[in-house]
């Protein structure tokens, strides 16, 4: 019987878990990233927290058919590098070869988002269906796009960078990490919300949200929840932003539904009530008919899922 590992790379912690052949996670283990240390340091974690993973299970080394990564950044698939990841501070890292000279074993990695879409698509909201998008809502916004089972990848893998569509309008946008300006991640990320909480504090605005430093953007929904007129503001941009961004791509791709994930989709009805009014106003009515837009299944499972079944649906 074979086993299946993913590992899923995010700016704060490392997590890596086990499936079987049929996407079932059995195990999971979670550390922390620790980026100060440089990437080095970061790829002998990962190799590390593998090998306890595996050591604390039932199952032995030569049972692992593969290691799967999923990576927060934009990825060169055919040299397995990752090119540019900001939240990790990465730039031109080998991450493929790096792993798999400290592992021994087959790596295989890619987007962090695109392979939480794999997951949802493998075993989760969007089982059965063959033409997915998914965005996942965190540090960052990313995006991937499922057709016919596989991951999208477009020339280099970059393909599904959702986050980076740029939807807010130059007068009114800010720098994303990207470079660029007006991207749905300086809105409808963690940091974008808490960005513009605290911004509303500073002008002296009328609100229950107080500048602590400390400010999530879980306290904003709550907020917005018990009636808080800036915070409602405040999710209603993020909404309307990314329902305009999921209208974009409705045109191009037609998925089948759109599954949102991410710590911020936990926002729940708030979020997602706002979302699909934005976009039924900004689809053609024929791309509303039989589509829809739910929450992510997997939680915050869907990165090692995705990531361990890199090796078993791509590329066989
Ligand atoms: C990065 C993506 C990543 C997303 C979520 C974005 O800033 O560009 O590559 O998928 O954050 O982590
Ligand atoms: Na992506
Ligand atoms: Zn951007």
């Amino acid at each position: 019987e074979k086993i299946y590992i993913g590992v899923d790379l995010g700016g704060t912690s490392i997590k890596v878990g086990i499936c079987d052949e049929q996407g079932s996670l059995l195990h999971t283990y979670e550390g922390p990233t620790g980026t100060e240390g440089g990437a080095d340091e970061v790829l002998d974690r990962i190799a590390q927290y593998v090998r306890k993973i595996v050591s604390d299970s039932t199952y032995q080394w030569e049972q692992v058919a593969g290691v799967g990564a999923g990576i927060a950044g934009f990825l060169d698939l055919a040299s397995g590098t990752v090119l540019f990841a900001p939240n990790l501070g990465w730039k031109d890292v080998a991450v493929k070869q790096e792993l798999e000279s400290r592992l021994g074993l087959p790596v295989a990695i890619d987007n962090d988002a695109n392979v939480a879409a794999l997951g949802e698509a493998w075993s989760g909201a969007g089982a059965g269906l063959d033409n997915i998008v998914a965005f996942t809502l965190g540090t960052g916004v990313g995006g991937g796009i499922i057709v016919d089972g596989r991951i999208y990848q477009g020339f280099r893998g970059m393909a599904g960078e959702l986050g980076h569509i740029k939807v807010v309008p130059d007068l009114e946008a800010i720098q994303c990490g990207c470079g660029q300006l007006g991207c749905v991640e300086t809105v409808a990320s963690a940091t974008g919300i808490i960005r513009m909480a605290k911004d509303a504090v500073q002008r002296g605005e009328s609100t229950s949200l107080s500048l602590n430093e400390t400010i999530t953007a879980k306290e904003v929904f709550d907020a917005a929840k018990d009636g808080d007129e800036v915070a409602i503001r405040i999710v209603k941009r993020a909404s309307y932003y990314l329902g305009k961004a999921m209208a974009a791509v409705a045109v191009v791709l037609n998925p089948q539904r759109f599954v949102i994930g991410g710590g911020v989709s936990r926002a729940g009805d708030v979020l997602f009530d706002e979302i699909r009014k934005v976009y039924v106003q900004n689809v053609p009515e024929v791309f509303t008919q039989g589509v829809d837009i739910v929450p992510a299944k997997l939680g915050n499972n869907a990165g090692v899922v995705g990531a361990a079944g890199l090796n078993l649906k791509q590329r066989s």
